[in-house]
């Protein structure tokens, strides 16, 4: 099994009780593919349509409004936005029989890759809509309500930005004390094995004053630690509020001023735009968490050249040498693909030794997918079903006891904890490590938004286990006095 950064996410946000809710509720029911930036993109149409009177759901039958926002990053993730429609579809025809209407939607990569393609295969679909174009998102549906098939791919990503409406209190506050801000959307790196310039148009980044609003916002809700997003985050420039051009470093050195965000992380970085300041960021902001995820998909140069990566496994090396050095205890996350076109047994051999060489705290791996229009999908050379899933089975085994070690070295530490949620068992609370990693503790441990200072007693396959530091070291005041700083 491909380990996968893509969890399924249904938006469970409560609508703002507007007059055209009371009037009609409809309701949608909306389900996430792929990263991090679908998931955003998922509560800002809910938002969207919560102006127009819609309120989110859990129970797809209810759904008057189905919603797939889809990824088209490999082969499996799009293929399975058709079977969803197929089951989809049944459920469409049932409601009808009870004389209730179901508008059926796809949005996201696969929209914007395949247009009207999927009318063509999936005809219950009512509505294509491209990742630029949410903003469009409402009338949309209402022309589709009124029997229209449409198809919205092409917009300026920059009116995305000037019109979708600001997360409401409410919708951010049932979200939790964690976010998502998109700051920058697209890519002109071309990897040739990768779809997103294509589903996402060019690099386009966001301007400073619609960010730091943004966070205000979310912090004013109760967020208390914000993840930055963008395709290749770290490629985000703006003019600064100091005339001077920014880049994501002095951006993060701002968003760390916003009173009660406590917390700042960024995703996904490209080696090539890790500058100074961005390095420097890790080095002087205690509240830049120390986990960066800087993929490298494959340690052998001859490969990376053929990716387009444009940069050697030493350059990467390198440039991990200089965020330790400003950061010691920063954690390494990676992405790696195995079974590019001509990719030999000694390639290979260059990804497990760049994986020795660094040891992630935590790392995705793929087996190569051939994407239509992408040069990789037409070189020759490609890699046998049978040995991308011998290469992966290996490079998994590695990634998973480095992972494995990583956490079994934090036990018997002291951490600071964010307190997120109930844990799934009565009177635990879950959070999250500086390194992004699970932590559960017992529920006297603090309130959901606190970060508390707990002690790591034992180490799980995917969480950990901590106990309060207050209760260990009872009566003294220190845990008081981090309570305050942090709060
Ligand atoms: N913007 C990010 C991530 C893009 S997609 C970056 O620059 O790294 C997330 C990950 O999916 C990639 O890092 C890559 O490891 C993987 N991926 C992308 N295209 C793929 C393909 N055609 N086959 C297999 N894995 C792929
Ligand atoms: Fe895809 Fe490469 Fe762009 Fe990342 S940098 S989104 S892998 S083309
Ligand atoms: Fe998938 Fe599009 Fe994200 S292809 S990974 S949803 S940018």
């Amino acid at each position: 099994m491909e380990q996968n950064a893509t969890p399924e996410i249904i938006s469970h946000e409560e609508a703002p009780e507007t007059g055209a809710a009371r009037a009609a509720p409809k309701k949608v029911f909306v389900k996430t593919y792929g990263c991090q930036m679908n998931v955003y993109d998922s509560q800002r149409m809910a938002d969207a349509l919560a102006a127009d009177g819609y309120r989110p759901t859990e129970a797809i039958e209810d759904a008057d409004l189905v919603l797939l926002n889809t990824c088209h990053i490999r082969e499996k993730a799009a293929e399975k936005v058709y079977s969803e429609l197929g089951r989809i579809r049944r459920l469409k025809e049932e409601r009808a029989r009870n004389g209730r209407e179901t508008v059926i939607g796809v949005a996201g990569c696969v929209a914007q890759a395949e247009g009207r393609e999927i009318l063509r295969r999936a005809p219950a679909v009512d509505l294509v809509i491209g990742p630029q174009t949410y903003h469009r998102l409402p009338s949309v549906v209402s022309r589709a309500r009124g029997g229209e098939k449409i198809v919205e791919t092409d917009y300026a990503i920059e009116d995305k930005f000037e019109h979708l409406p600001a997360p409401e209190r409410k919708a951010v506050r049932s979200r939790g004390v964690t976010a998502f801000l998109t700051v920058q959307e697209g890519c002109d790196k071309f990897c040739t094995f990768c779809v997103v310039p294509y589903t996402r148009g060019s690099e386009v980044s966001r301007p400073v004053s619609q960010i730091v609003a943004e966070a205000e916002r979310l912090a004013e809700a109760g967020v208390r630690e914000v993840t930055l997003l963008g395709q290749n985050v770290n490629a985000w420039h703006g003019e600064g509020a100091d005339g001077r051009e920014w880049g994501l470093g002095e951006l993060l050195f701002r968003l760390a001023e916003v009173p009660g965000i406590e917390r700042l992380r960024y995703t996904t970085s490209h080696p090539r735009d890790m500058d100074d300041a961005l390095i420097a960021a890790h080095r002087d902001l205690p509240k830049l968490m120390p986990y960066l995820h800087l993929p490298v998909q494959a340690g052998s140069d001859r490969i990376l050249k053929a990716m387009n990566r444009r940069h050697t496994a030493k350059d990467y090396l390198r440039l991990i040498d200089r965020i330790r050095a400003a950061r010691p205890d920063i954690a390494m996350s990676g992405d790696f693909i195995v079974g590019f076109p001509g990719e030999t047994d000694a390639d290979f051999e260059g990804t497990m030794r760049i994986v020795r060489e660094v040891g992630y705290a935590q790392a995705f791996s793929f087996k190569y997918s051939p994407r239509p229009g992408t040069p990789g999908a037409d070189m020759k050379d490609q890699v046998a079903e049978a040995v991308k899933n011998e290469r992966l089975q290996r490079l998994q085994a590695l990634l998973t006891e480095q992972q494995r070690s990583f956490a079994q070295s934090l036990v018997g530490t002291t951490i600071d904890l964010l307190l997120e949620k109930p844990g799934r068992e009565a009177g635990q609370l879950v959070g999250r490590s500086p390194w992004l990693q699970p932590v559960i503790v017992d529920d006297g441990a603090g309130e959901i938004g606190d970060i508390v200072e707990v002690r790591i007693r034992q180490a799980g396959p995917n969480s950990l286990f901590a106990d309060p530091v207050r209760s260990i070291d009872l009566g003294k005041a220190r845990v008081a006095t981090s309570k305050e700083e942090h709060v």
